[in-house]
């Protein structure tokens, strides 16, 4: 296991320090990865035998934090202004050192990336919302950028030499900091500034489909070089590196060598859905999302050879629906790394989000038979260091990719247990008229998710009293209703929360509550693990495993998101059943009774 320490200052007392520190060569030696800001992250993957947080140095670990809570300062003064004040001509504004003095005051107090950052984010937070849940609009904060930058420099990526392009450029997290280190290195070997900016035009393109956005990216672009590296106002006032345009909609505009980006986040709904599956029909396996297809794009698009680093949502690493995604970025691409950011929260602002990053290389030409591979893959941690812990393994069949860790040895399936997997039938809101809170003729208990304990246990007033059921225990079922459970089983919770210790949480339900009802109806938050034969396991005996460390954390390599699929569950290794009596582990038969 390898660490990197990421070190550095994050945020200094004044901006005017910094720029005064920061002048021409010695940016370069501030914002280089190992000097660089800190890193936060996501993901409840814990890379194996991860010991007690040690960060290197004490302020790194303070300082992610603090400056998210700065940014948060800033835009908790814009969130009650949406729709009253311009988010293009507020940005602009705050860009060029006007605006609140409340505001002006934390942003002077933030190193540039954090600053940009924040001035993004008033965009995000003035913008309607419906807009911005529609493009996505969710920035990547600069540790994130540093992060992927530095994993990208690792395979080649050498902003100085290459055409790099962001084609979801928001408020250019990354396209702000590569010219920062372009003009940079060109300043320090003497290029003249008018140079400086033709190489930019030339070598670095961003696309935005929302024109403010675009031009409050080119605003920060432009602060950038004239306010930190002194270069004319005069040369760089026309610059526009980010272009206006969509950019799933421009042919081949072949202006990369390499690409860095966060796409936008979205699952098409039907309509979009129809329009682009024809475009994307090799990558469709369920409903398309916006950043697969962007993935999709840009290796049709940069160069062959060339790399393509993103933030990506950690879902596709397991998730059934992106089993053809995985398949075919496989055959055009060499995946090289996988990384997982290691909390969910306090990561993107306004977002909770398991979150990856990706880093292909594009083939020259795509395989199509390929054998199973791997790729160097780490966590980074909230206070800021990165821990590379291995290789993650990647089957060339679309199952999913999973991170790196110990395959028990001669691992079993649910089937080898006696068992399938089945989503609870019932969606509360949808059916809310046959849900009721009492028993009576003709209706069965329902499950909730809350009937699972954090311990194990199966506890059905626990789930019924829960705010979200209300009381609502039971539910009408026609006669014969072919999603009624009849037998001993067990529940899982289909969804975990950040503050539960473990990802899966199960609990079988006890003979004894078939002596009382005759079956039970799942709410769609739970899956329901029922026998499929008479020697199956028994049910105590299989949550118990599921409930256990080894479950846990295979889970945990191929599951990168909050919600656990059947298919993931019914895949996921076990223990090998044993032979021994069912060891009846966290289930209380008689409290769990009504
Ligand atoms: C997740 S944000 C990331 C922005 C920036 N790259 C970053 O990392 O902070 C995605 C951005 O893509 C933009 N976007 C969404 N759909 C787009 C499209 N079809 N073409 C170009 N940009 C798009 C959104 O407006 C949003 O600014």
């Amino acid at each position: 296991m390898t660490r990197r320490h990421f070190s550095g200052q994050v945020a200094l007392p004044l901006l005017e320090s910094w720029v005064d520190n920061s002048r021409m060569g010695s940016t370069l030696a501030r914002l280089a990865p190992s000097s660089s800001a800190s890193a936060v992250y996501s993901a409840n993957y814990k890379a194996p035998d991860l010991p007690e947080p040690t960060c290197a140095r004490p302020g790194v670990v303070s300082d992610v934090p603090r400056c998210m809570a700065m940014v948060e300062r800033v835009i908790a003064y814009y969130r009650n202004l949406s729709g009253r004040l311009d988010p293009v001509t507020e940005c602009l504004r705050l860009a060029s050192g006007k605006g609140s003095p409340q505001v002006l005051e934390v942003l002077a107090q933030l190193a540039p990336p954090w600053g940009d950052h924040a001035i993004a984010s008033v965009y995000a937070v003035l913008m309607p919302r419906q807009r911005r849940k529609r493009l996505g609009v969710y920035f990547t904060p600069p540790h994130l950028v540093e992060h992927l930058l530095h994993r990208m420099r690792a395979f080649g990526l050498d902003p100085a030499q290459h055409r790099l392009r962001d084609p979801s450029a928001g408020g250019a997290a990354f396209l702000v900091p590569l010219a920062r280190e372009m003009a940079s290195t060109w300043l320090s070997k003497g290029v003249h500034p008018r140079e400086i900016i033709a190489r930019l035009r030339a070598q670095l393109h961003g696309r935005e489909i929302d024109s403010g956005l675009a031009s409050v990216a080119n605003a920060l672009l432009r602060r950038m070089l004239a306010g930190e590296l002194r270069i004319s106002a005069d040369l760089v006032t026309d610059l526009s590196v980010v272009k206006v345009g969509d950019s799933l909609r421009i042919g081949d505009p072949s202006d990369g060598d390499h690409e860095l980006s966060n796409p936008p986040y979205l699952r098409l709904a039907a309509a979009g859905q129809r329009q682009w599956k024809k475009h994307f029909s090799d990558i469709a396996g369920g409903r398309l999302n916006l950043y697969t297809m962007f993935v999709r794009r840009a290796l049709d698009q940069i160069a062959p050879k060339g790399l393509i680093g993103h933030v990506l949502p950690a879902s596709f690493l397991g998730g059934p629906e992106f089993s053809a995604f995985r398949r075919r970025i496989m055959q055009l691409a060499d995946i090289l790394v996988l990384d997982v950011v290691e909390k969910r929260k306090g990561v993107f602002l306004d977002a909770i989000q398991d979150a990856c990053f990706v880093v292909l290389r594009r083939r020259a030409s795509p395989v199509d038979n390929l054998p199973a591979t791997t790729a160097s893959s780490g966590v980074l941690r909230h206070c800021g260091e990165f821990i590379l812990s291995g290789h993650a393994a990647l089957p060339a069949d679309g199952s999913p990719w999973s991170l790196p860790g110990n395959d028990p040895i001669d691992a079993a399936k649910l089937a080898d247990y006696g068992y399938r997997g089945t989503v609870g039938y019932l969606v509360a809101n949808r059916q809310s008229h046959l849900l009721h809170r009492r028993p009576a003729k003709g209706r069965l208990p329902l499950v909730w998710a809350k009937c699972i304990t954090p311990n194990g246990l199966f506890d059905f007033d626990r789930g019924r009293n829960a705010e979200k059921a209300g009381g609502r225990g039971f539910v009408t079922v026609p006669k014969n209703a072919a999603y009624v459970i009849r037998v001993p089983c067990v529940l899982v919770q289909r969804t975990s929360s950040n503050s539960q210790s473990r990802r899966l949480t199960a609990a079988a339900v006890p003979k004894n509550f078939f002596r009382h009802y005759e079956g039970l109806v799942g709410e769609n938050h739970v899956i329901i693990l029922v026998p499929t034969r008479s020697d199956a396991v028994a049910p105590e005996r299989l949550a118990a495993v599921l409930n256990g460390p080894e479950a846990n954390t295979m889970l945990s390599r191929v599951c990168g998101s909050a919600s656990i699929s059947v298919r993931v569950l019914e895949n996921l290794p076990l223990p090998r059943p044993r032979s021994e009596p069912p060891v009846v582990r966290g289930v209380d038969e008689k409290s769990s009774l009504p």
